[in-house]
């Protein structure tokens, strides 16, 4: 048949048309159906705790994820730079997830625990003083704005209704002693969040000031998180090809 023939008849165009893009559907969605497989399983991979909730919520205000990906992907090249290539699992609590193929600056799926706080805070503030090639704009706002953290309990709450894991009752509470431990289970209730949050805020020195509980305080703590959650000498190189 002549390609001419199917673009005259529009009929024909339709549902060939429909055939072509129904395949590409069928691609997308029937691994949905095996989402259970499909996310790894693997220890370690816990919901934020709140002060690195409203540190990802600063995240997700100003953009970071127009220049940062959160997704290392399972390339050598990628892997030698990065670390261990992302995992499904590593970002079942994230709602919107942070994948991307936008790379204007590094990934940041394992930049936890790179850099000290106190390199975090100034970098933030001032990228160029201590890289100073770099064009990531400044955000010295962060150290200035006290955190607000007064929705904290309905936030979780929201993400609770999509699926996260943050306790209400006594039973969602047991449950999380068994799968995160007692310490964990006790920062994920959320009738403790503004407690834990503050806690958290004044445990380590964020943003070198522990007086205050500032934007950069949650922002930092969620940056020094990421990717720090599961142990990857636990398990034997390949072990997580079988997922894929
Ligand atoms: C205009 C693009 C752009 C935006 C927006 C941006 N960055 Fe960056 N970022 C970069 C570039 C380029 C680098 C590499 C140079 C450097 O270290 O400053 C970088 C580096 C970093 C690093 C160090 C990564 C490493 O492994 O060395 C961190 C952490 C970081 N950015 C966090 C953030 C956060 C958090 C935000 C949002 C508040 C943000 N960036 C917004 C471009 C950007």
């Amino acid at each position: 048949m002549k390609h001419e023939s199917i673009e005259i008849n529009s009929g024909l165009l339709i549902v060939l048309t429909l055939a072509v893009i129904s395949i590409g559907g069928l691609v997308e969605i029937v691994p949905l159906f095996h989402i259970e497989e499909t996310v790894e399983e693997v220890d370690g991979v816990r919901p934020y705790t709140p002060l690195e909730l409203r540190g990802r919520d600063i995240y997700v205000r100003e953009g970071c994820y127009t220049c940062h990906s959160q997704m290392i992907r399972p390339f050598r090249d990628e892997q030698l730079r990065y670390g261990h290539y992302s995992l499904a699992a590593e970002s079942q609590y994230d709602h919107p997830f942070q994948w991307g193929s936008k790379r204007t600056g590094p990934d940041l799926a394992r930049v936890g625990g790179k850099y000290s706080n106190e390199w975090q805070t100034q970098h933030l503030v001032d990228p160029q003083s201590l890289v100073p090639e770099s064009i990531m704009p400044g955000y010295p706002w962060l150290l200035e704005n006290e955190l607000d953290y007064s929705q904290i309990e309905d936030r979780m709450v929201a993400l609770k209704r999509v699926g996260v894991p943050y306790s209400q009752s006594q039973e969602e509470y047991d449950a999380n002693v068994e799968q995160f431990g007692a310490d964990m289970a006790e920062k994920l209730h959320v009738g403790n969040a503004t407690e834990v949050l503050e806690s958290q805020a004044g445990a380590q020195n964020w943003d070198g000031d522990p007086n205050r509980i500032t934007e950069m305080d949650a922002l930092v703590a969620y940056l020094q998180m990421l990717g720090t959650m599961v142990d990857f000498s636990k398990y034997e190189d390949g072990h997580f090809n079988q997922f894929r």
